[in-house]
């Protein structure tokens, strides 16, 4: 069967449209008809008039697509594809921690479930985690769950913000001599790293952002190569645009393997069944699109 012919016919057929976050699988990026990070899918989701959207990427994703457009049909490939760092925090946890700290503000990374978006003041994404926690720089900040982001900002910005003990497993097994060895082998190469890495490693960065931050930065750069700090799906984008530059990932750890389980055949699947739909409790989702929508708002 061709996949790709298939998919398409359905897409048209249903009124559906498929995003992919740049962690998919080359073949599944390129039958996506939107790419992106978590915050410009998450957008995109919103804005779509599509009736169904396929979402390729991890379950908070596709969860946060619903929560911002409860009227549409949104589909994932499989019926659960976990985030280790969602996992990080439960609502039990959080609730415990805001009787304690009543003062406050509630900053979720979207990387979480729709409870602790729920729980939250504010979400943000790697790609505006900073300006949204500048806005809030006189207040006192819980930022959860990634720790290593949290300390990026505190330690760059000297911000009142605590730490929730949470991170992604790949960006965290970084080290600093990943860097500086990558660096000696390749002296001319820029450093390009995703804020979700260690401080240290993160500080070494030329550049610290987000994924699409990651590919915006290539595409405008006129050097010719660099060394890649996230996730290796990032690599088939940034060598589609940009056909004369070098890539070099800095760890062959990076990958995040649930992301990586989604195949052609699950997309077209997901489309001709209608299946996995995503479903969200309607208190949970009100309360949780406050806090993505006051992000949307601060963007
Ligand atoms: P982005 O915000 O860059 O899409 O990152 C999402 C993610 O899961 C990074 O590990
Ligand atoms: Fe989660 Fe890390 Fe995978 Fe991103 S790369 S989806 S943070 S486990």
């Amino acid at each position: 069967m061709n996949y790709v012919e298939e998919i398409n016919k359905l897409k048209k057929e249903k009124n559906a449209i498929i995003l992919a976050h740049y962690y998919q699988k080359g073949e599944v990026q390129d039958v996506a008809d939107y790419l992106g990070d978590s915050y410009n899918l998450s957008v995109i989701a919103k804005n779509s008039d599509a009736k169904i959207i396929v979402f390729c990427g991890v379950t908070f994703m596709g969860e946060t697509a619903k929560i911002l457009s409860p009227e549409k049909k949104v589909l994932m490939p499989h019926k659960v594809l976990p985030c280790k760092m969602a996992n990080d925090i439960t609502a039990k946890d959080l609730l415990e921690y805001k009787k304690k700290n009543p003062d406050r503000i509630i900053i979720s990374y979207v990387n979480t479930n729709a409870d602790i978006k729920a729980l939250s003041d504010c979400c943000v994404t790697s790609s505006n985690a900073l300006k949204i926690l500048e806005h809030y720089k006189d207040k006192k900040i819980l930022y959860c769950p990634d720790k290593n982001l949290a300390t990026y900002a505190k330690n760059k910005y000297g911000y009142d913000i605590d730490l929730w003990n949470g991170n992604c497993n790949i960006h965290d097994e970084l080290t600093v001599d990943d860097v500086n060895k990558l660096k000696a082998e390749h002296p001319n190469a820029l450093v390009l790293i995703h804020p979700e890495a260690r401080f240290d490693v993160a500080s070494l960065a030329d550049y610290a952002g987000s994924t699409k931050g990651i590919i915006d930065y290539v595409n405008k750069s006129d050097k010719d190569e660099f060394i890649i700090g996230t996730e290796c799906g990032i690599i088939h984008e940034l060598e589609k645009k940009n056909p004369n530059k070098k890539f070099y990932l800095l760890n062959k750890c990076l990958v995040c393997k649930f992301m990586k389980l989604i195949s052609l055949e699950d997309v077209y699947n997901c489309l001709k069944d209608e299946k996995f739909e995503i479903k969200v409790d309607e208190e949970i989702r009100s309360k949780a699109q406050k806090a993505l929508d006051k992000m949307l708002e601060l963007s």
